[in-house]
C-alpha cells in the first residue's frame, strides 16, 4: 500500500516535469538538431558521456532567468542555459557544468552564473574537481551588468578554488570576450578542433581596430591556441576525444590538495630497461627525442603529454611509475637543442605548480645547453620568464628527482631542479656534462691569450677544448661534491627512480610562513 502511494507521488512528479518540459522546452528537438548540425553534441549529451552511467544528479533544473527586458519575458527555459550538478567519473565524485548553446546561445545570465557558483562552492567545500563544458556566446546581452557580475562571481571562485580542487575547462563552442577568463584561471584547457574558439575580441573588432583580416579559427581556434599562444593545453579532433581526455586527465590527479592521486596496482619485477643505454648519440651535438627516454622509464603507455605542440623544446606531462602518478618535465634536445626560452620556461613553470599544488611528485629529465640568446628573448623578458621556472621549482615541496642525461650548462643547470634549489635526489648518466658552458665557448674565453699566441691557433683551441672536456664534460665533478647523488647507467634509471620515489613518499617540507610568494609574473 505504502509502495503504491510512493509510486503515485513519483508518477505525479514525473508528469509535472513532463508538462513543464513541454510548456517551457517547446521546440527542444529543433534545438538539438541545430546543435548536431554544427557538428556539436548537446549539453546534456556531453554530461551523460562524461559521467558514469546513472550517476548524474542535476542541481537547479527548474531555475529560470529573471530578466524581463528585450523580450526575455516571452521565452523561458527550465534550467536556463546551463546544466549543473554532480556525478562520478570512474567512481570518483566530480562537479560539472555544461553550457547549453541552444538556449540564448548559451549566454550567461544572472541565474545561470548562480548555478555555476553553487556547484563551485560545493566542489570546494567537499573537495572534488570542477569540470566546465563551455559553449557560450558570452554575457547575455539583454541582462547587462548583472550578467557581467555573474562572470566576475565565477572568476572569483575560479581563483579561490585554484590549488584547492582541480579545475578543467573543455571548450566545445564559442568562448569569447571576458568569458575566456574563467577557463584561463582553471588548471587545464582543452579545445575541440574546428568547432571551438577563444578570443577576447572577435574578428570584426580586430578588423575595426587593427585592420587585420582574420577568421575566428585563425584568431582563436584550437590549433592557434595549442601552437602559437599556448592558451590551450590540448587540441582534440572531436568532442568524444575531448570527453575521453577529461577522464584520462582526472585519473592522474587527486580529488583535492589534501589527497594523493589514485594509484594503480604494481608488482615489482625486473625493472632494467636496456633500451635506455642506446638513446644518447655518440656525438654530443646530435639530437635525440626525450620522449624515448620518458617511455623507457615509465609504466608502459602511461604518458599523457600536456601542451604537446607548444614550446616543443620542453616536454611536460603526466605518467605513472610503478602505478604512481608523477609529473615529468624534460628538455627536448630534438627541438632547438632543448634550449630554455620564454615559452618553454612558462610552460614548465605552470606544470610544476599544478603538480606541486596537487601532491604529484616531479621527475625532471635534463639535457639543456642553456638559455636561448638574442634580442627577441631579452626584449620579451627571458629574465622574468626564466625566473618563473626557477621560482616554481624552488617553492615546490613535492618529492623532486632530476636525471641529467647529457648537458646541464650554465644557469639552466641551476634552474632545472638542481640540488641547490631543493631537489631531493639527483642522478646523472655517464654521458652527463655539467659545466658553466660548452667546451668550445669556454676554451675560447679562458684560453684566449694562449690560443691567440700559439703558432697554430686552431690546434691550440682543439687541445684546450679536449682538456676542458676531460675535466668538466662529465658528471663526476658534480658527483664529488654531492650535487649529483649517483652516476647511474641509463638502464638502471627506472629501478632507481621507483625506489627513490618510494623512499620520498612521506616527505614533509614546509615553506617559510608567508601570505603568499610573489612569483615574477
Ligand atoms: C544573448 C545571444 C548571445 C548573447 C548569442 N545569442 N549570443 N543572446 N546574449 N551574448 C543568441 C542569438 O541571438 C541567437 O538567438 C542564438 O543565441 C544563437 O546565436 P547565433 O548568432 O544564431 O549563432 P551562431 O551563428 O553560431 O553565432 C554564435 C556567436 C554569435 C558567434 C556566439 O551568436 C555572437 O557573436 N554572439 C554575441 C557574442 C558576444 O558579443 N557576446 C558578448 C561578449 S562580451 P536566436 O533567438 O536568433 O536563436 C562578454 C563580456 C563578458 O561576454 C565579460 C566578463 C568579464
Amino acid at each position: 500500500m505504502e509502495n503504491t502511494k510512493q509510486l503515485s507521488i513519483a508518477d505525479k512528479y514525473a508528469e509535472l516535469q513532463r508538462k513543464n518540459a513541454e510548456a517551457l522546452l517547446g521546440g527542444g528537438e529543433k534545438r538539438v538538431e541545430a546543435q548536431h548540425k554544427k557538428g556539436k553534441l548537446t549539453a546534456r549529451e556531453r554530461v551523460s558521456l562524461l559521467l558514469d552511467e546513472g550517476s548524474f544528479e542535476e542541481i537547479g533544473k527548474f531555475v529560470m532567468h529573471r530578466c524581463k527586458d528585450f523580450g526575455l519575458d516571452k521565452e523561458y527555459y527550465l534550467g536556463d542555459g546551463v546544466i549543473t550538478g554532480y556525478g562520478t567519473v570512474a567512481g570518483r565524485l566530480v562537479y560539472v557544468f555544461s553550457q547549453d548553446f541552444t538556449v540564448f546561445g548559451g549566454s550567461l545570465s544572472e541565474t545561470y552564473a548562480e548555478k555555476i557558483c553553487k556547484i563551485m562552492d560545493l566542489a570546494m567545500q567537499n573537495g572534488a574537481p570542477v569540470i566546465g563544458l563551455n559553449d557560450s556566446g558570452g554575457a547575455r546581452i539583454q541582462e547587462g551588468v548583472v550578467s557581467l557580475a555573474g562572470y566576475a562571481d565565477i572568476f572569483y571562485r575560479n581563483t579561490l578554488a585554484s590549488g584547492v580542487v582541480p579545475q578543467i575547462s573543455a571548450i566545445m563552442g564559442p568562448c569569447a570576450g571576458g568569458a575566456v577568463y574563467s577557463p584561463a584561471i582553471t588548471d587545464f584547457i582543452m579545445m575541440v578542433e574546428n568547432t571551438s574558439y577563444m578570443f577576447v575580441t572577435g574578428p570584426k573588432v580586430v578588423k575595426t581596430v587593427t585592420n587585420e583580416e582574420v577568421t575566428s579559427e585563425e584568431l582563436g581556434g584550437a590549433s592557434t591556441h595549442s601552437t602559437k599562444s599556448g592558451v590551450t593545453h590540448f587540441a582534440v579532433a572531436n568532442e568524444l576525444e575531448c570527453i575521453q581526455l577529461i577522464k584520462d586527465l582526472l585519473s592522474y590527479m587527486p580529488q583535492n590538495c589534501e589527497e594523493d592521486a589514485p594509484r594503480l596496482p604494481y608488482e615489482a619485477t625486473n625493472e632494467t630497461r636496456e633500451v635506455l643505454d642506446s638513446i644518447i648519440p655518440e656525438n654530443p651535438n646530435q639530437p635525440y627525442d626525450m620522449r624515448e627516454v620518458i617511455e623507457g622509464i615509465i609504466d608502459e603507455g602511461s604518458f599523457l603529454e600536456v601542451h604537446k605542440n607548444f614550446a616543443e623544446n620542453m616536454v611536460v606531462g603526466f605518467a605513472r611509475l610503478a602505478g604512481r602518478s608523477i609529473g615529468i618535465v624534460g628538455n627536448q634536445p630534438a627541438v632547438l637543442a632543448g634550449v630554455l626560452d620564454i615559452n618553454s620556461s612558462t610552460k614548465a613553470a605552470r606544470f610544476v605548480r599544478f603538480c606541486d599544488s596537487f601532491n604529484i611528485p616531479l621527475l625532471v629529465l635534463e639535457d639543456v645547453p642553456g638559455f636561448l640568446p638574442g634580442t627577441d628573448q631579452e626584449w620579451n623578458a627571458i629574465i622574468t620568464n626564466g625566473a618563473k621556472l626557477l621560482y616554481a621549482f624552488s617553492e615546490a615541496t613535492v618529492p623532486r628527482i632530476t636525471v641529467i642525461t647529457r648537458k646541464a650548462y650554465g644557469g639552466a643547470y641551476d634552474v632545472m631542479n638542481s640540488k641547490h634549489i631543493g631537489a631531493d635526489m639527483n642522478y646523472a648518466w655517464p654521458t652527463a656534462e655539467i659545466a658553466v658552458m660548452g667546451a668550445k665557448g669556454a676554451s675560447e674565453i679562458i684560453f684566449k691569450k694562449e690560443i691567440d699566441e700559439a703558432e697554430d691557433s686552431e690546434a691550440k683551441l682543439q687541445e684546450k677544448v679536449e682538456e676542458y672536456t676531460r675535466k668538466f664534460a662529465t658528471p663526476y665533478r658534480a658527483a664529488h661534491r654531492g650535487y649529483v647523488d649517483e652516476v647511474i647507467m641509463p638502464s638502471e634509471t627506472r629501478q632507481k627512480l621507483i625506489r627513490a620515489f618510494q623512499m620520498l613518499e612521506n616527505k614533509v617540507a614546509t615553506l617559510p610562513k608567508k601570505k603568499h610568494g610573489n612569483i615574477p609574473l
